[in-house]
């Protein structure tokens, strides 16, 4: 971060020529798809455009700037996109007539992906920017006022990271107490179904120092927990300042020790780059939270082989009991395709299997989407939609049990919970346990980005209440 963003970040600099306050003001209206990461870019393009003037909205109405920050993973959450845009296009024909200007940014991975393409199926659209360029929209700005259609889907040479901005102290607050920061981003896996190879490109650590930083600031803005973000958030390969290799819990260690920073969670991990050292780091490291994303897509060996995910069923159990071992409380999340190409009944009889020997607390799963550029695309072996859905109901039936199971076998039981906001009812307040379980209870929003001990007294499929238990004494409550 240079040195006139830091002063930006910290609401010194209110309007050098050219910039910010001293142009009208201007409303800018971000919507995320997707992944957390996604989320964080979000959050980093309205950083990037609030020095040049633009003001967020949650108001469609009143934007002058749309920005959609796009996801390719599923048809259907690429199709999304070219739906909202049609609407998008309308609203911006009202807008002219109206006599006011809208300008429209597709951002993201289908930005990434079909490029130039959306042009020609939407012509409502005037900046198409990928997600490792999106630092140069100041710029792509300043080209659509003379030209139409600005495309930048490369894969520049510097890192975007070194061109972000950071939020203002009183941004950060309003954010929250909890925050996401990408580490890694990017993939060399080339799992066989998967587009984000192709949109976010090869494998890239951010360097420790900036990390630290940008922690620094979020807690100094009352940020409490941090979630490391990466496509493969374990094969994190990032430098220190002195030059030497930083792995994902030699990250967290140095994370652990910024003042304010209470809970470290990471995510997406792949099962082959669970190394010695981050399973290590469940067992030592407190501020660790003992709950773990790590996606399996499959308990066949055959599917497992035909998606390139480089691991075998037996390996996947073996990772998670030297986990458990590590770090017995832990709790285990994942995600998991039905339906993919040449997958029999016994196959998927095996994902069943594993996942009655595993047990999981939560899960996302998803029937299998044909994604045009992968290798899984070309295969004769498709599997029939209705066969994909039957499947995909039994699987989520499964699931749904073992998250309604675990949730219930907290009842009675105390648990450190992280309050974030307002609960649902007056007088109420909403926190997140380790295992990142909803929880609302009677309180007062004084607790806010306080880890309270509360014994939970009810629980759903989705969330539990509980009641605020006294506080434990304070050499004991950090955490
Ligand atoms: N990097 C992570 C996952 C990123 S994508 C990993 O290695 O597991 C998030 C999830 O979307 C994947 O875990 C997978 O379950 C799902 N997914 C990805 N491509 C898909 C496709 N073509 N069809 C259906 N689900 C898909
Ligand atoms: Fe996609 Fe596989 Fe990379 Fe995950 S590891 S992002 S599923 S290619
Ligand atoms: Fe979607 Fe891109 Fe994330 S395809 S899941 S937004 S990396």
């Amino acid at each position: 971060m240079s040195g006139l963003d830091q002063a930006r970040a910290a609401g010194e600099v209110s309007g050098e020529p050219g910039s910010g306050p001293t142009k009208s003001p201007r409303r800018l209206f971000v919507k995320s798809y997707g992944c957390q990461m996604n989320v964080y870019d979000a959050r980093k393009m309205a950083d990037i455009l609030a020095p040049e003037g633009y003001a967020e909205t949650t108001v469609l109405e009143e934007a002058d700037l749309i920005v959609l920050n796009t996801c390719h993973i599923r048809e259907r959450a690429a199709e999304k996109v070219f739906s909202e845009l049609g609407k998008l296009r309308a609203l911006k024909a009202a807008r002219a007539e109206a006599g006011r200007e809208t300008k429209i940014v597709v951002a993201g991975c289908v930005a990434q992906a079909e490029g130039e393409e959306i042009f020609k199926r939407q012509k409502a659209v005037d900046i198409i920017v990928g997600p490792q360029s999106y630092h140069r929209l100041p710029e792509l700005l300043q080209r659509a006022q003379t030209s139409r259609a600005v495309l930048d889907t490369d894969f520049p040479a510097e890192s975007k990271f070194d061109h972000l901005a950071a939020p203002g102290l009183t941004e950060i607050r309003k954010r929250g107490v909890s925050a996401f920061v990408t580490v890694q981003e990017g993939c060399d896996k080339f799992c066989t179904f998967c587009v984000v190879p192709y949109t976010r490109g090869a494998e890239v650590s951010r360097p420790v120092e900036g990390i630290v930083a940008e922690v620094e600031m979020l807690a100094a803005g009352g940020v409490r927990e941090v979630s490391l973000l990466g496509q493969n958030v374990n094969a994190y390969h990032g430098e220190t300042r002195e030059g030497a290799p930083a792995s994902l819990a030699a990250l967290i260690a140095r994370l652990a020790e910024v003042p304010g920073i209470a809970r470290i969670r990471y995510t997406t991990s792949h099962p082959g780059d669970m190394d010695a050292s981050l399973i290590q780091a469940h067992r030592d490291q407190p501020a660790l939270m003992p709950f773990l994303h790590l996606p399996v897509q499959s308990g066949s060996d055959q599917i497992l082989a035909a998606m390139n995910r480089r691991h075998k069923r037996s390996d996947y159990i073996a990772f998670v009991a030297e986990i458990r071992a590590a770090r017995p409380d832990i709790a285990l999340s994942s995600d998991f395709i039905v339906g993919f190409p040449g997958e029999t009944d016994a196959d998927f009889e095996a994902t069943l299997d594993l996942i009655e020997k595993v047990e999981f607390a939560n899960a996302f799963s998803f029937k299998y989407s044909a994604r045009p550029g992968t290798p899984a695309a070309e295969l004769q072996s498709q599997i029939p939609e209705a066969v994909k859905s039957e499947r995909l109901f039994r699987l989520q039936t499964l699931l749904d049990q073992q998250r309604r199971a675990f949730n219930h076998k907290m009842i009675g039981h105390a648990l450190d919970v992280l309050i974030e906001k307002p609960g649902r009812h007056q007088g109420q307040i909403a926190g997140k346990s380790p295992y990142l379980q909803p929880i609302q209870m009677e309180g007062s929003l004084d607790r806010l980005g306080d880890i309270v001990r509360v014994e939970i007294v009810s629980s759903g499929s989705n969330s539990l209440f509980g009641r605020l238990l006294p506080d434990r004494p304070a050499r004991e409550a950090l955490r």
